[in-house]
């Protein structure tokens, strides 16, 4: 299993903040923001990570991550020109993943608790997809999965008007390798991207996607409330919990 933290994009939603540095190094109580979703991979045994951030920021991401080695990790890291889509991810990582599966984390997204969920799907995962869904009360900024009685998937949104159940797709998406494929044959979305929610789909289409339910708490951290949401969390948590 290989990993990807997405770490690219302008970070438009948070100016003036992310004039003077990428969104994902802003401090998140103690940590630059990327600390946890890459503390996430790694707790689930993930040792190759591909970090793909914005041209004009790569330096400051080799400064602050280097090369993987205090971390007992290896990092490679690769430009995206400019932001497309979560699934151009997986485009600008065709050689990294080779024939590899491959756990992609968002750079914004921090996972507290529950680290053995993710663990558990990352470790057992052997084909298709595996994505995992968490109950919030603004379903309208994600991809919402909606489930029927039995807890089979129905449909997946991304930011639905009106959405279908509470349940947003979190950050964290495990694929096989096809995902590079199922990539290259995606068209860009009305707002100009390749949509991760369309991998969802493709991968759902076939019956060969899995989504499980994470428990723990879950931030997305791209607007200024989320962002101080999630310090004031973190460091609540810290306090409590060591
Ligand atoms: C993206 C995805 C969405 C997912 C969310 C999680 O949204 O498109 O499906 O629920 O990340 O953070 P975006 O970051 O593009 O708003």
């Amino acid at each position: 299993m290989k990993g990807i933290i997405l770490a690219g994009g302008a970070g438009t939603r948070l100016r003036p903040l992310t004039m003077v540095s990428s969104k994902q190094l802003l401090p998140v109580y103690d940590q630059p923001m990327v600390y946890y979703p890459l503390q996430t991979l790694l707790k689930a045994g993930i040792k190759d990570v591909l970090i793909i951030v914005a041209p004009d920021r790569a330096g400051d991401f080799l400064r602050v991550l280097g090369s993987g080695k205090e971390w007992g990790a290896k990092f490679t890291y690769e430009i995206q020109d400019k932001p497309e889509g979560l699934a151009q991810a997986y485009l600008i990582g065709r050689s990294f993943i080779g024939d590899a599966n491959v756990t992609m984390i968002l750079g914004d997204n921090i996972f507290l608790g529950q680290d053995d969920q993710i663990h558990e799907a990352i470790t057992t995962f052997r084909r298709g997809g595996r994505i995992f869904a968490t109950e919030v009360p603004d379903p309208e900024r994600f991809g919402v999965v909606e489930f029927d009685a039995s807890r089979r998937v129905v449909s997946i949104d991304e930011k639905p008007k009106r959405p279908k159940s509470n349940f947003a797709i979190v950050g964290l998406y495990i694929f096989d390798s096809r995902v590079v494929e199922i990539a290259q044959q995606l068209k860009l979305s009305a707002r100009g991207g390749l949509e991760i929610t369309d991998v969802h789909k493709a991968y759902l289409s076939q019956g060969e996607l899995d989504v499980r339910m994470y428990s723990g708490e879950w931030l997305d951290t791209g607007t200024f409330d989320t962002l101080l949401a999630a310090g004031n969390l973190v460091a609540e948590w810290k306090k409590k919990r060591g």
